[in-house]
């Protein structure tokens, strides 16, 4: 075999390998992972977002106004999302991180609210507002979408 034939032959075979290694990868990051969403780019402005179907069932609380759900760290928000339906047409979208010393928010109880899970005592109610301080802010909210089951959030 010539040099440049064994060149050729093992790049191709090291790419093989390289990709087989990056789609193993992919796959099991993909597994260890609880929420299933589609990200996507404005190639225009710039804009990410996420499109999750609430139809599934870690989603399925979001079927009635006042329903709750949440989502893990993602493209959005390092620290998560809390989902709140706040009408039969509109879901909300709150950052997880909170607005006192930025530890993460836990999703929501039966009663709406949902603590940080620092030991500080900060809470907040379904509109992201406080209802315990520390904090004094609001959760910072994210612009969505709703089309038939598909949520739309975007930053
Ligand atoms: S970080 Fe949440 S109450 Fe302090």
């Amino acid at each position: 075999m010539k040099r440049r034939d064994f060149v050729k032959s093992s790049g191709t075979i090291l790419c093989s390998c390289m990709t087989g290694i990056g789609l193993s990868s992919l796959i099991s990051c993909e597994d260890n992972s609880y929420d299933s969403y589609e990200t996507d780019q404005d190639s225009n402005n710039g804009d990410i977002s996420i499109s999750i179907d609430i139809s599934l069932p870690e989603h399925s609380m979001l079927s009635e106004v006042n329903g709750t759900s949440f989502l893990s760290a993602n493209v959005i928000d390092s620290k998560g999302l809390l989902l709140v339906r706040s009408s039969n047409a509109t879901i909300k979208a709150f950052s997880r991180r909170c607005t006192h010393s930025s530890y993460q928010i836990v999703p929501y109880n039966s009663n709406g609210i949902a603590n940080c899970s620092s030991s500080h005592g900060g809470s907040f109610d379904l509109n992201g507002n406080v209802v315990n301080s520390p904090p004094v802010s609001s959760l910072r909210s994210y612009e969505t979408s709703l089309e038939n089951n598909i949520l739309k959030i975007s930053k």
